[in-house]
């Protein structure tokens, strides 16, 4: 166990230098393969069985689930505008109101942004759908319309296609595909891609494409996870060889990216075309679940990036 740390902080010093360079080098080589490795389509296909046991060996991403719907739906109701029937006074109104007051102005842009909400019809592609944990989920949002989901692992696609089949709900809104990014037609309102870029070679491919997916206006959200050695002591140390939560294999850090290198691969790639509209760190809090923070440079990430009109 001591080996494994002390080799551990070894490693993460030695790997963490390594991929930020490949990371860079995928940003000038205009990188455009999406595939994935060999071993990563293996290590998926043998957990797609039990990817909906919620207590199974894919119970992290279960219970990630809640908080990047969450994420989601404060990045879409963000880019909402009040109508002009709701009433904003023109000044700090938190200072210069009672609260009583303050709080009915609060609840009436609340109740305005959920009815504009409603009546949105998006379309999401979620790129990495594995099982289907995200995808199902989203397509049974009342403002999203349509939901397709991709993978290049083959038993993760047929699970999730079986599972989709349980609620008679989704047959209409949603589909799954086993499909290589750069093969898929259209533009989407969303795309997501959650807890995937850390299992590609080329991961600024991923990006270059999943953004091309985008329409203008619309929204690129992703997970994953800094390079460091918290990172290495929290998803591999700990979830993977101490409290076995994930299965070990799981996670290579020399896959990981930090989210300073994601923005300023935007800035570099396209520097006029993106805003970043919010960025959150996340962590597992063991009988609490997954929380939302402001440390943005350590473990587990959540980005939203809009494609400027
Ligand atoms: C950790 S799982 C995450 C699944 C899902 N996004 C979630 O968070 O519930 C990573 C998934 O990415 C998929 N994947 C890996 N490389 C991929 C690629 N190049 N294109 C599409 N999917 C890929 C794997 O097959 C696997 O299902």
């Amino acid at each position: 166990m001591i080996n494994l740390w002390v080799n551990g902080g070894r490693i993460a010093a030695w790997v963490g230098r390594s991929a930020f360079r490949s990371f860079i080098r995928q940003q000038s080589s205009g990188a455009s393969s999406t595939a994935s490795s060999a071993e990563e389509i293996l290590h998926f296909g043998q957990l797609a069985p039990t990817w909906w046991d919620v207590r199974g060996p894919q119970r992290i991403l279960h219970k990630m689930n809640l908080v990047r719907m969450d994420f989601v739906r404060e990045v879409v109701l963000s880019q909402l505008k009040v109508g002009s029937e709701t009433f904003i006074p023109g000044y700090n109104y938190h200072d210069m109101v009672s609260k009583p007051i303050s709080q009915a102005i609060e609840k009436q842009i609340s109740q305005d942004l959920q009815a504009k909400l409603s009546e949105k019809r998006l379309e999401l592609l979620d790129v990495g759908c594995g099982g289907g944990i995200f995808a199902e989920c989203a397509a049974r949002l009342p403002y999203v319309s349509k939901v397709l989901g991709i993978d290049v692992t083959p038993e993760c696609v047929e699970v999730a296609k079986a599972h989709s089949k349980l609620d008679p709900q989704l047959k209409d809104k949603l589909e799954y595909k086993m499909e290589s990014l750069e093969k898929v037609p259209g533009q989407y309102d969303i795309v997501t891609c959650f807890e995937m870029l850390e299992h590609v070679d080329e991961p600024a491919a991923i990006l270059r494409h999943a953004w091309q997916k985008v329409k203008p206006d619309g929204i690129l959200v992703l997970s994953t996870i800094n390079r460091g050695p918290l990172s290495w002591f929290t998803t591999i140390f700990v979830a993977e060889n101490l409290l076995g939560l994930v299965p070990r294999g799981t996670h290579h850090l020399d896959k990981y990216i930090n989210s300073a290198e994601i923005s300023q691969w935007f800035q570099d790639e396209y520097p006029a075309a993106h805003k970043l509209l919010e960025c959150k760190g996340t962590m597992y809090i063991p009988a609490k679940g997954w929380i939302l923070h402001d440390q943005t440079d350590v473990g587990n990430y959540f980005m939203a990036f809009k494609k400027l009109a």
